[in-house]
């Protein structure tokens, strides 16, 4: 998508709609002029009491010149104060609907009445989050039907723009880091094989002057990563593991590892799930996908503070003759043996393994790990937050608050020794499923059991990568969850924490 900054008058620019924001009660100046560009619809309205301005409302004019934008579309922005995640919803929420219409081309006027602080990254976020569609696969070629282009600006031209372009340029930064999440994501998996995920990252990283490196399933073997290999095990399609690399080019900087859950699709394997939505498992990589998305991010970004590590483990679950089964036994990469019970749980096995690779091989000050680990994280959250498992207070608060930033919500689940118990195993180190309760807790705490002492975070996004409704800055489908977040927490992140 397109974004430009305009420093004349948003009346002038040719568009398929202008929008702002009104409220129930104050009256913004530029209200003013486009009332009087419309010989006083809008107050006639308001004297009327038939403005509509709760929150999410809208109401839209067409006005008789041409030359300017085509439609006028008022977004109310109700009465209770509007923080800076509301106002993305907000226009994630009014560009949803003005595309539906076939809007392709909007310009959005910055003054928010009501709203305390600078709207020009929570617009240019919402926006942009709101026109994302998936490509897809349709054969009509009027489809995709996604937002083409963002102008942003004021309508009042006396307003100094030029202050604005650093965030706007930061806001569609992280926004085109969901959006790159969030097509890998929606590809359906015979398209997105490990192998084709490997391939894009490697092509990214390239792109952006990332140091990367790919690991096929020889070179996997090299390292020990055999209870990785072992979920791969059922598959024709090989195993890949790429490391993308970002240094902020000082001395001494501390290093944050990322590590994302990368199953293009999980059957369960031998443990195989029931056909009733095992389609949506091609989904089971939004942990990586949104590590891809956030070291694009930093790649552009570039965090002078840390330097930033990312890992994707791309594998897919299947069933076969070859198979890891249920009482099989592997060995990760740092000798842990692991007794599996179920072959369903598998994204452990996967990012345990990475865990353990990224604490033996580089000196690690803090390791986040991203995935869909648990159907039990949306029985115990929903799709309103990822679940958390940390080892750190400070690492956590940094997630947390890197989340409230950009609209993502994190909440920590408890880590109590008690619950390991669960993963005891009778005859290897540890079994990769405890009992029927707590699933979210125990998987999360069976990947922390490969961690050593580095302080460590786990992110389950199960119930938030994936959506079926439309709604907040999310369209059907994949949301991108933990791209923003990540990309924000390395820019956020700094040496003193690491002590
Ligand atoms: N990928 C699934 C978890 C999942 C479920 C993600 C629904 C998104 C939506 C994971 O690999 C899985 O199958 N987990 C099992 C673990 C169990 C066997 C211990 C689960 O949650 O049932
Ligand atoms: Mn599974
Ligand atoms: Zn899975």
């Amino acid at each position: 998508m397109k974004v430009a900054l305009n420093e004349s008058s948003l009346l002038e620019v040719p568009c398929d709609a202008l929008i702002l924001a009104v409220h129930p009660e104050v009256v913004s100046e530029a209200e003013g002029l486009l009332d009087s560009s419309l010989a006083g619809a809008i107050s006639a309205r308001r004297s009327a009491d038939k403005l509509r301005t709760d929150r999410g409302e809208m109401t839209s004019f067409f006005p008789a010149e041409s030359g300017g934008p085509d439609r006028i579309t008022l977004v109310g922005t109700g009465e209770n104060d509007l923080d800076g995640i509301g106002l993305r919803r907000l226009f994630a929420g009014a560009i949803r609907n003005l595309v539906s219409e076939g809007v392709r081309s909007v310009a959005a006027d910055l003054t928010v009445p009501g709203f305390d602080g600078d709207t020009t990254a929570p617009i240019t976020e919402g926006c942009f989050l709101g026109g994302y569609r998936f490509t897809g696969y349709k054969k009509d070629d009027d489809d995709p039907a996604a937002l083409e282009s963002l102008t942003l600006g004021f309508i009042d031209a006396s307003s100094d723009v030029s202050s604005l372009e650093p965030a706007i340029e930061r806001s569609r930064i992280l926004a085109e880091a969901t959006a790159a999440a969030r097509d890998l994501g929606n590809e359906p998996g015979n398209v997105l094989t490990p192998s084709e995920f490997a391939r894009r990252a490697l092509k990214m990283s390239e792109e952006l002057g990332l140091e990367s490196e790919s690991y096929d399933e020889e070179a996997l073997e090299k390292m020990g990563m055999g209870a990785l290999l072992g979920v791969a095990r059922g598959s024709e399609e090989p195993a890949h593991v790429v490391k993308m690399e970002y240094d902020p080019g000082i001395e001494g900087a501390p290093t944050l590892v990322l590590i994302g859950k990368g199953l293009t699709f999980d059957s369960g394997g031998i443990s195989i799930k029931s056909s009733q939505g095992m389609h949506e498992m091609k989904m089971d990589m939004g942990g990586a996908a949104a590590v891809f998305g956030a070291m694009m991010a930093i790649a552009n970004l570039r965090p002078t503070q840390v330097r930033v590590i990312g890992y994707i483990g791309a594998v897919e679950n299947m069933p076969d003759g070859r198979a890891t089964k249920p009482g099989d036994v592997l060995t990760a990469c740092d000798g842990t043996s692991v007794e599996v019970i179920n072959t369903d749980a598998e994204g452990r096995l996967v990012v345990g393994d990475l865990v353990a690779h990224a604490v033996k091989t580089h000196d690690v000050d803090w390791i986040v790990d991203v995935a869909t680990l648990t159907g039990a994280v949306m029985v115990a959250l929903g799709n309103q937050a990822a679940g958390v498992i940390s080892s750190d207070d400070g690492l956590f608060d940094a997630i947390s608050r890197a989340g409230d930033r950009v609209g993502e919500r994190y909440w920590r689940l408890p880590a109590y020794e008690e619950y390991r118990e669960d993963l005891k195993s009778e005859i290897a180190d540890i079994k990769n499923s405890g009992a029927r309760y707590a699933g979210a807790i125990t998987g999360g705490l069976f990947i922390g059991s490969f961690r050593g002492e580095t302080p460590w975070a786990h992110l389950d996004i199960a119930g938030v990568a994936w959506t079926d409704k439309a709604g907040g800055l999310d369209p059907v489908g994949a949301t991108g969850f933990g791209a923003r977040t990540l990309a924000v927490l390395a820019d956020t992140l700094s040496p003193v924490e690491a002590e």
